[in-house]
């Protein structure tokens, strides 16, 4: 495989990957395979009322050849609340970790090697069996679990990227599902970040659906600020709770910033020395520029990447590849 062309997509690799059945009240035992496709029902509520949750997370080989998944118990209770709010059958911390591990091991071979420009992701699935014509709980689930090698988001090095304030299209509404990780909450967001795309632009900064007035999260990212010592992130409850987020939350208090959680509002994104977006993918994408449809206004950050925006993504780059103490036992191993 050459790793340094691969995409941030799904790539096929011919290895195994997991799937457990949930019928009368019970898991099924992990069934291995290396079919990509699985056999839906035409009526299952997953397919007809998008009742499916999914998680992603990242492997990392050492060094030393130690093999390490980056948070995995944080994914699994991210996806655990979004069974409570789906009213799905709930997978355990060792049901996660087991079909997480077991994954891992029959696809050693696909983990890129250290120093290349690739890395290999992890994506657990969850989703409702249930034939159903009517919209109801249900309870017969699937759980699934692939891996694929990914391209970084980066390969020449992190640079800022062009984004716009979309306001034509809420992403989530104000009590609805933004912080749990469900499928029912990406489609509504296509069409914008499609008209983004097309423009141009990487990403969409999506606002509070009820004022438009705040700052919610920038595409499949969340959205940070710094100014002066401070680490400012939304505060919201349809902001999804990123795990790359709160490691880099914590980093930032490692390095002595104030980590602030509060709402942001559009008109004082100017205020900012710089912005980002932060997930699993890229960990950081530096926002060089904002350009809101509204109002026509665009802020510009300049071309390069602050220092210590950069100095935050090498810190969590370097204890997930290894190179770093672990200090926070973020790490595990898969033995
Ligand atoms: C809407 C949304 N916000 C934020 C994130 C970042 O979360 P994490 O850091 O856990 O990948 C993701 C990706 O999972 C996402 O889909």
């Amino acid at each position: 495989m050459n790793w340094n062309e691969l995409r941030f997509d799904f790539n096929p690799t011919g290895g195994e990957n997991v799937r457990y059945y949930f019928r009368n009240g019970e898991w099924s035992a992990p069934q291995f395979t290396t079919d990509e496709t699985i056999p839906v029902h035409i009526s299952s509520a997953a397919l007809n009322y998008g009742i499916s949750a999914f998680e992603g997370l990242k492997v990392f080989r050492t060094e030393e050849g130690k093999i390490h998944i980056f948070r995995p118990l944080e994914n699994a209770h991210r996806m655990q609340e979004a069974s409570r709010r789906l009213c799905m059958p709930e997978v355990s911390d060792e049901m996660f970790l087991e079909a997480c591990c077991e994954v891992v091991r029959r696809n050693a071979e696909f983990i890129p090697p250290l120093g290349s420009a690739a890395e290999m992701y992890l994506r657990p699935v969850l989703f409702a069996t249930k034939p159903c014509l009517t919209v109801r709980a249900v309870d017969e689930a699937a759980f699934v679990l692939f891996a694929t090698p990914v391209g970084t988001y980066f390969k020449e090095g992190i640079h800022p990227i062009k984004v716009v304030i979309d306001r034509s299209q809420d992403r989530v509404a104000p009590r609805g599902t933004g912080d749990v990780k469900i499928a029912a909450n990406y489609a509504p967001s296509i069409l914008s970040c499609e008209r983004a795309h097309r423009s141009g632009y990487g990403a969409v900064i999506y606002t509070d659906a009820l004022t438009h007035r705040y700052v919610e999260e920038c595409g499949a990212a969340n959205f940070i600020a710094l100014r002066g010592n401070q680490y400012i992130t939304p505060d919201s409850h349809t902001v999804l709770p990123s795990i790359t987020n709160n490691s880099l939350c914590q980093l930032a208090a490692d390095m002595g910033m104030e980590v602030i959680r509060r709402p942001i509002a559009v008109d004082e994104l100017a205020d900012f020395d710089t912005v980002a977006a932060c997930g699993t993918g890229a960990i950081i994408s530096p926002i060089g520029t904002i350009f809101d449809l509204d109002t026509g206004e665009k802020i510009s950050y300049g071309d390069e990447v602050s220092p210590r925006l950069l100095e935050l993504y090498h810190r969590l780059l370097d204890i997930q590849h290894g190179r770093a103490e672990d200090k926070h036992g973020w790490l595990y191993e898969v033995k």
